[in-house]
């Protein structure tokens, strides 16, 4: 299949994430194997907004092991309950962060970060997974992005 993707690169979020997200559906659509699916969301979500870090944590025993992603290098392990990431996880919500230095508790896998969302992915109603996606500007996530992500986060959960 094409591997190519279209959007209208100066668009605003919301109509991005609207051309985004069938497409990615199409993607994901006939592939079994997770970690390929997890990967080229992670890749699209970056191509498609230019991201500074994009990628997931899975939950594996009482921690979030990091999954697929694009960016730098990051912390490997997230305990419950800790961090952005581990917040999402233990309330069962997505968190938005406009400055992460105002955020007690969060994990600075690259000082360069300035802002973050977090979006939990269920299966039946447990949480499974988190998409988390960091930005080096101040406020950069605004409702279309919690929006945007809930839907690719729902579109993922039956992947697992
Ligand atoms: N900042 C996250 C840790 C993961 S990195 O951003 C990739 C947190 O506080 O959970």
């Amino acid at each position: 299949m094409a591997e190519q993707l279209t959007f209208t690169a100066n668009a605003g979020k919301a109509l991005r994430y609207e051309q985004l997200i069938p497409q990615l559906r199409a993607l994901i659509g006939h592939e079994p194997s997770l970690v390929a699916n997890l990967a080229n969301v992670a890749a699209a979500l970056r191509q498609c907004f230019g991201f500074f870090w994009v990628g997931f944590y899975l939950v594996e025993g009482n921690e979030l092991v990091l999954g697929p992603f694009q960016g730098e290098i990051a912390c490997t392990r997230i305990a419950f309950g800790k961090g952005v990431c581990g917040t999402a996880w233990k309330e069962g919500r997505t968190v938005l962060v406009s400055d992460v230095d105002a955020f007690p508790g969060h994990i600075a896998c690259s000082s360069a970060s300035r802002s973050e969302i977090v979006v939990p992915i269920r299966s039946q109603t447990k949480v499974v997974a988190v998409l988390d996606v960091d930005s080096q500007e101040l406020n950069d996530f605004t409702e279309a992005d919690r929006i945007g992500l809930e839907h690719i986060g729902e579109l993922l959960s039956a992947l697992f």
